[in-house]
This record gives structure tokens, sequence and C-alpha cells, in this order.
């Protein structure tokens, strides 16, 4: 678990009309929970498709420390023997989850209620990112927790040994916080209610019920309302981990700026909770068609054929946030090559993903000669059809800022290069075989 690597600088060129077939991997946040719920199943869980990124060994890696069996027996082929709700051991080792905020996030939530001690780390980017917003609810279980400067990994929790069910109304839409509270929940008596005034993605609602708990969700006046009853035994399942829309995001941006592109990608989620960036492309004017709608691994999927062609700027709702959060990064470069202004509004919540990211993109399109306006928490794009490209970016460690530069780069007018593109293998290690294998010029 170590990742200090070497920066790894990547430079994309304009490259000619993209073709093809993109299969793009397993979806990040239902590959966590998979081995999260399976390590807490009783007995053996079996998972296909599982994403075999960092951010997601990590996990794996850190599932085995709290005392589940996690094996790899084929490509994206995993089985886990779970210990059972309420049966981690205490990790003889911290706990490093590397890159991954949902990782930390969702293992703090499902350790919080079991009497063990673990103390969690990660990179310098993990590092940097706000973890009260997880253990102020553990607390409210009754956990005991210690951080740095009371907010920052590395944090030690010592889980309740006499949890509380809690009820808890999330103070910004964030499906890990969700997920960390339903997953403490698990091993508290009674009801434990998360209330949301926005939904987000729902994959750990979905899952628990696949593993045999009781969990209902209800809009009310309140918000979007979900209760899981505690202490249930979880039984083991087979998972078909579904493709990533947020992967899917990349491709498919590029053919929407690569002149003359026509791709198709399969089984792109339709999932109402993940899918606002393909909302937002159509009514941006983009040439998106669907086809062959059906269920994958619990999840409505289709499969997508996009064709390049003329788009406009729009403003984005800020209620559509949350079904889009990973993919601001990806649109603000669509809208670089658009025409007119895009507005994205009400999105705080990016400046603590794995970097600030409305200061990231912001700063990269400038030097590669886009037009840009940032509140604390809004990023305007004015599209100008173009961009001139010729500078690197500085990506902090952040895999999403990186593939977006690299996509930005095969139509600009000059080469743009990211001062390093290793992080991109904490979500999508196939991006740049992939993304080449579409025509795109990578190196
Ligand atoms: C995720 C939730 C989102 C998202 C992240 C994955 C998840 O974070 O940005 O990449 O799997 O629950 P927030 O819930 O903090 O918005």
């Amino acid at each position: 678990m170590s990742h200090s690597t070497q920066p790894q600088p990547m430079t994309a060129r304009r490259s000619g009309p993209l073709k093809g077939n993109a299969l793009v991997p397993g979806d990040k946040s239902v590959s966590h929970r998979a081995l999260i719920l399976g390590a807490l199943a009783v007995g053996e869980t079996r998972i296909t498709g599982l994403l075999e990124s960092q951010d997601v060994i990590d996990t794996a890696r850190a599932m085995e420390a709290f005392g589940a069996t996690v094996e790899r027996v084929g490509a994206g082929e995993w089985r886990v023997q779970g210990v059972g709700v309420g049966g981690f051991s205490s990790p003889e080792t911290v706990i490093d989850c590397g890159n991954s905020g949902t990782g930390v996030r969702l293992i703090m939530g499902a350790m919080a209620t079991t009497p063990i001690t673990a103390t969690f780390t990660g990179d310098a980017s993990l590092s940097r990112r706000p973890m009260r917003r997880i253990t102020g609810p553990l607390e409210l279980f009754g956990a005991q927790v210690t951080a740095r400067e009371g907010e920052f990994l590395p944090v030690t929790i010592t889980g309740a040994a006499d949890p509380l069910p809690l009820r808890y109304r999330t103070p910004v839409a964030s499906a890990q916080i969700k997920s960390a509270v339903l997953l403490a929940g698990l091993n508290a008596p009674g009801e434990t209610v998360v209330i949301e005034a926005e939904p987000t993605r729902d994959h750990t609602e979905r899952m628990l019920a696949g593993f045999g708990a009781t969990v209902r969700t209800a809009i009310t006046d309140e918000g979007h309302v979900i209760t899981l009853t505690g202490r249930p035994e979880l039984r083991p399942c087979a998972v078909a981990v579904p493709r990533d829309p947020s992967s899917a995001a990349f491709p498919v941006a590029a053919a929407l700026i690569v002149p003359g592109s026509e791709i198709r990608v399969e089984g792109v989620s339709r999932n109402p909770t993940r899918d606002g960036l393909y909302h937002v492309l159509a009514e941006m004017g983009a040439d998106l068609r669907w086809e062959n709608d059906r269920i994958e691994g619990g999840e409505p999927v289709a499969d997508l054929t996009v064709r390049h062609g003329p788009l406009h700027g729009v403003t984005v709702a800020p209620e559509r946030a949350a079904s889009m959060i990973d993919e601001f990064p990806i649109l603000s470069v669509i809208a670089a090559f658009a025409e007119g202004s895009t507005v994205m509004n009400g999105v705080a919540e990016l400046r603590v993903k794995e970097s600030d990211r409305i200061d990231a993109m912001a700063r990269g399109l400038e030097a590669n000669g886009g037009r840009v306006e940032e509140t604390r928490d809004s990023l305007t794009v004015h599209g100008t059809g173009g961009l001139k490209g010729g500078a690197t970016v500085a990506t902090h460690l952040d895999h999403r800022i990186a593939m977006s530069f690299l996509v930005a780069g095969l139509v600009s007018e000059r080469p743009i290069t990211v001062d390093d593109a290793g992080p991109i293998a904490t979500s999508f290690p196939d991006f740049v075989a992939l993304m080449r294998g579409l025509g795109a010029e990578l190196g």
C-alpha cells in the first residue's frame, strides 16, 4: 500500500476522429461497497467486474486487515469471506486508504459501532480532505475519535461498545456521509435514519437490500429519508459490478469535441442518481443515442452512441449537482469547446474533492487559453469553440483533473501536458490504452 511514486507527466496531442467501442471498467462506488458489504456478510460473496484500481485495491486490503478474507480469482473476479456485522477485529497495522475518500469514509463508518480500534491514513491529497463530516456523526453513535487538528487524517477511531441508533440530517449532499452513517447503523440496535435534502447516489441502499438488510426510502417534507433496521444478518450474494458512468464520461467527452468522432460506450448507467451529466449534455445539443435499456448488476444501464457535433453553453441547475458531482471537471472541458457560457452553480463540494476542482480546472483552462470565472460555489466557463493549449497543468494528485486535460489536449491547437498522470490508476487504470484504441494521441 505504498503510493509514493515519481510524477508521470503525459501529453495529449491533436488527434484524428475517434472511432470504436469503449469498454470502460467497473464502477468505483459499487466496487468499494461490494468489498465492504462482502466483509460484513456471513459467508462468501462473489464479485464480478470489480474495478481493479488502486483505490479499490486499498479497500480490499483494508477489509483483510479487519479480518475478512479477500481473494482475487480472475480478472475482475473476487471472493470475500465475510466476518458478519459486528465481526471486525482491530487491525494490526495502520489502514492506508491511499487517495480514496470513499474508501476511508465508508470503512470508518463500517467499523465505528464495533468495539475495536483502527488508525486511518492516506496520501497527501486525502490528508487534506475534511473528515469531521464523517467522524461527527460517528461520535453520535458513541465512537471515540482522535483526528489531526480535529478534522484530518491520521484519524484513530475506537468503535462504540454500546452504539445508539442515529437520526441524521446530512449537512451537505454527500453519498459518503449517508453511506458511513448507514454502515455504522448496521451494528446499532433499532432504526438508523439518514435524511438528505437532495438525493445522492444510492448504491449503498440498493446493495444493502441485496444483502438482505431492511432499508426503506421515502420522499417526505423533510427530504429524502432512508431508514435502515440495525443488526441484520447480511447474506452473501453475487455482485455484478456495472461499468462506471464517471469513467465513461471521458471517452464520451472526447468523442463530442474531436471533429468527426463517433464512439459507442456499452452499459452506461442510467441510475438517476448518477446520470446528471448526460442530461446536461443533451441540453447542450450533444448527439447521444441510447439503446438496449436493461438492468445489469441491479443498476439500469444502456448502450450509448456519441457523435461529434456543435455544442452550446447551458446553466446547470444546482439540483443536478449531486447526480454529476464527479463530472464537473470534464464538463468544464466540454464547455470550453462549446459556444457560449456554461454556468455551474451550487458546486462548493468540488473544493473538497481529490483536489480543489474549481481552482484546478480554472487554472488549467486559463493556462491553455480558456476564459473562466469562479466564486466559492460556482464555475463559469466561457466557451469559444476551442482552446489554444500549449501549457502544463497542475493536477494535484487528482485523477479526474488529469483525465480532463488529456481529453482537452486531443483537440486544442497545441498539445496539453499534465504534470502527473499517475493518479489516473486510482479509478481508470486502462484509460490511456482505451483512449489510444479509439485513436487518441497520448504519450
Ligand atoms: C462517492 C460519493 C461522492 C463522489 C465520490 C464517490 C461514493 O462523494 O464524489 O467520487 O462512492 O459514495 P460525496 O459523497 O462526498 O459527494
